[in-house]
């Protein structure tokens, strides 16, 4: 059955309504630091049995040590396979807590709650979980849908506009991914200053697009990997940013990274000239540019190289044709990647 997905900004009554349907034994709920100050107070009403787990935030606990606390406190307060989590948090607390709920006891039932827009139009819908390890992200993880995810746009409020624009990257390539009419009123549309209501219509649109692939290939045998459109040459720009100790934020490196693989989408695919132009307009005016040399080359190579998706040590990429006809698995020589990186450049004023 398809992972039920609930649109709504009436979260408290949502989340209360689900857990009646799902009639757990025990209720848990994890979030983290930031979330259970700001977001929890306007849900603790509705779930007051619930067994609150508060993990520390950001990417750098989304570790072996944090999953073990969450095992732990589980276990302590009497967790059963008749129970229920609830994942309230970004990207980072659905992917460790869907990752917890899947091996606990073999399996719990859990619900994501994302509170990013990051969080609700990618990590949490689709049944991806796990955690970061030896230094390399997602390296070990399962797929398991959660059994609800209800997604709103209430919380967006309190983000920063740095990571509303992050989320709003895979957007972007969902709109890529979509089709022109889609894209055309996604590029029209405010979503940053837009109402809370108009910001869940375009939300609903974006993620129905993920959706819409997940159900044809949930555990990305080939489809799926259209959804890393922008994120080879992302993924190589945000681990340069490492390296350089400036890291970038995920959604800016998938920006940047659109720009560079439609690029290349125009190369190999004769991906329509006007289209990548507007599109490398569209991202230099949210994002400005990532900046990068020639001299940059060889080490964002060998990233791209050693990327997850990459099979048999080479470039490998979903592309586009135009907007809404992707092509996965696209091999590129090394020449072509280096002349789409110049391109980048131009594009990027740089
Ligand atoms: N984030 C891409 C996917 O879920 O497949």
């Amino acid at each position: 059955m398809p992972q039920q997905v609930i649109f709504t900004n009436a979260v408290a009554t949502t989340l209360a309504a689900e857990l009646d349907r799902l009639q757990p034994n025990r209720v848990f709920v994890l979030t983290d630091e930031n979330t259970v100050g700001c977001v929890w107070p306007e849900l603790a009403g509705q779930l007051p049995q619930a067994t609150v787990i508060t993990i520390p935030a950001g990417d750098d606990n989304k570790n072996l040590a944090t999953l073990s606390r969450v095992w732990q406190s589980l276990q302590d307060n009497g967790a059963t396979r008749k129970s229920v989590l609830v994942n309230l948090g970004g990207g980072m607390v659905t992917d460790l807590g869907g990752f917890a709920a899947a091996t606990f006891k073999r399996g719990m039932r859990f619900i994501n709650v994302p509170t990013s827009l990051l969080g609700a139009v990618d990590a949490a819908v689709g049944g991806k979980t796990g955690i970061n390890f030896n230094d390399l992200k997602n390296e070990i993880g399962t797929f398991k849908e959660a059994e609800t995810v209800i997604i709103s746009t209430r919380f967006f409020s309190t983000l920063p506009e740095s990571e509303l624009k992050s989320g709003f990257a895979e957007m972007l390539k969902h709109g890529l991914l979509d089709s022109k009419d889609a894209y055309r009123h996604l590029l029209a549309s405010d979503f940053q200053t837009a109402d809370a209501e108009q910001q869940l219509t375009l939300l609903e649109q974006s993620v129905n697009v993920k959706r819409r692939i997940v159900e044809l290939d949930p555990c990305e045998k080939g489809l799926r990997r259209a959804l890393n459109l922008g994120h080879t040459v992302g993924h190589a720009f945000e681990s340069l940013a490492l390296h350089r100790n400036r890291p970038i934020a995920h959604g800016y490196a998938v920006a940047w990274g659109l720009v560079a693989e439609t690029v290349l989408s125009h190369i190999e695919m004769q991906f329509p000239s006007t289209l990548l132009y507007e599109l490398a307009a569209t991202v230099y005016r949210i994002y400005g540019a990532f900046p990068i040399t020639c001299d940059d080359y060889p080490a964002l190579l060998r990233y791209m190289r050693h990327d997850k998706k990459s099979e048999h040590g080479e470039y490998n990429f979903s592309l586009l044709r135009d907007i809404g006809d992707v092509v996965t698995g696209h091999a590129c020589d090394e020449e072509t990647v280096k002349t789409a990186l110049d391109i980048y450049r131009d594009l990027m004023h740089i």
